[in-house]
């Protein structure tokens, strides 16, 4: 690989996508080598810092994102320092005790995109450049609008027309960004947007940019600490564009790589079966070649058929000895209903964790002694209508909820929660919550 990047952060002679590397930390021996302990001292203490950056669930990590000129720079919406939850109704329905979820999208805009817009924001800033732009299923954008707006850049959004969820929209609107609804898919929004870039001075936020890979990297580094640096055995990741599993696997080899932590944890990518890309490339050749495919899922957010990060998240699997599947839409709903009736609650396209989880059980792939992480990566409320579009049984078609021996229907229908219309009286109320009781 060359060492020149294109706008488009691809390499101009293989066209392969560039990643950070911090040379010789592996190496480093004695007094040159970080001190683990004391890092992980100057971390925990910093969340009770006066500093705003230390607030940063991203910054206050800073010894391993040596990206900026100066921490100065720095744009920061206090993403981060998310909660780990356990999921004590699933955790006894799979028979694995220690299950918990990280849940990314109780970050400042909703989504994990947070944790690696603040960081790839910041150099866009650094570096002097007055306008960012990406493509996007709607997490990535509102993102980038929020930190852009802050930083007092201007931001370009180019999204699928009708083919985002509306809360993500509105956020992009909200937060001043120039939105263009494309009448394509995101895959062809990509296309459109990195030919934008090449002509004009805009900064290119994607995923394709290496920046935004080091700060989601962090949460890694937020679960092994939650832990007491003890790794959990399992973590399992939605894959759409699939920068965030190989982001993750990024973080925990650093981890490795300086001492901090023993292992890694296997690392685990879910898709949506109509948007399964990897899972098809694992299959058919180890990650080798990937084909692209026409996406389609509800989960709007990872309704992606060429996903740019492909290679790094297969090296990622591999190196862990995760695995990669995919799950139905009726799976994924379910999932969902589940994970809210946790008291959670998050997108769909963080559910598929938790439908994928199952599948793996099923297969016995994961023993009940294990750990096991599911990130989820998109608060709740971003896909509103999702939601009550499930509760209302309007969600899903006859033919897709075929299986469970028959029992599928009837499994949707114990957790559909549909509200109802009632008279203006007390008494039809308490009625209602006697139907519910009785
Ligand atoms: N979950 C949510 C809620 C997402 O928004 C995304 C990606 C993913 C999972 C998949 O993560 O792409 O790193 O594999 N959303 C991007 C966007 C593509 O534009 O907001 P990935």
């Amino acid at each position: 690989m060359g060492t020149e990047a294109r706008p488009d952060f691809r390499c101009s002679q293989c066209g392969d996508l560039f990643e950070v590397e911090y040379p010789g930390w592996g190496q480093r021996k004695g007094h040159d080598r970080p001190n683990a302990g004391a890092l992980k001292w100057l971390w925990r203490e910093r969340r009770c810092s006066s500093e705003a950056l230390d607030h940063s669930g991203v910054w206050r990590f800073r010894e391993l994102l040596p990206i900026l000129e100066s921490f100065g720079n720095a744009v920061t919406l206090r993403e981060g320092n998310t909660p780990l939850y356990h999921l004590p109704r699933a955790s006894k329905a799979l028979g694995i005790d220690q299950l918990f979820a990280k849940h990314q999208g109780m970050n400042p805009t909703g989504s994990f995109k947070d944790t690696g817009m603040t960081t790839a924001l910041s150099v866009a800033k650094e570096r002097g450049f007055e306008w960012v732009a990406c493509a996007s299923t709607g997490n990535t954008s509102a993102a980038m609008a929020a930190y852009a707006a802050r930083a007092g850049l201007r931001s370009l959004v180019v999204i699928p027309d009708g083919k985002i969820a509306w809360g993500k929209l509105a956020q992009a609107m909200d937060y001043g960004a120039v939105t263009c609804q494309v009448k394509t898919d995101f895959d062809g929004c990509v296309r459109i947007l990195t030919q934008v870039v090449k002509e004009a001075h805009i900064y290119l936020l994607n995923s394709v940019n290496p920046y935004r890979l080091e700060g989601q990297k962090t949460p890694a580094f937020e679960i092994a600490e939650a832990f007491d640096w003890n790794v959990p055995d399992h973590l399992i990741v939605p894959g759409g564009n699939l920068a965030n599993s190989s982001a993750l696997g990024k973080g925990f080899r650093e981890m490795k790589e300086l001492g901090l932590v023993a292992r890694m944890p296997r690392i685990s990518v879910i898709q949506a079966e109509g948007a399964n890309p990897l899972v098809r490339s694992m299959a058919n050749n180890h990650g080798a070649s990937m084909e692209p495919v026409e996406a389609h899922t509800r989960a709007t957010a990872i309704r992606i058929g060429n996903p740019a990060s492909w290679r790094k998240a297969a090296r990622t699997i591999q190196e862990t000895g995760g695995w990669c599947l995919d799950v139905s839409e009726a799976e994924i709903a379910i999932a969902k209903a589940e994970l809210g009736s946790e008291g959670l609650g998050c997108e769909p396209a963080s559910a598929v964790t938790l439908a994928g989880l199952k599948k793996l059980r099923t297969q016995g792939a994961i023993a009940p002694e294990e750990t096991v992480v599911l990130l989820l990566t998109g608060h709740t409320l971003k896909d509103a209508d999702y939601t009550i579009d499930f509760h209302r049984g309007t969600l899903l078609k006859d033919e897709e909820k075929v299986g469970l021996g028959g029992k599928l229907g009837e499994k949707i229908d114990s957790l559909r929660r549909n509200a109802q219309v009632v008279e203006a009286t007390p008494e039809a109320v308490l009625a209602a919550v006697k139907g519910k009781v009785g």
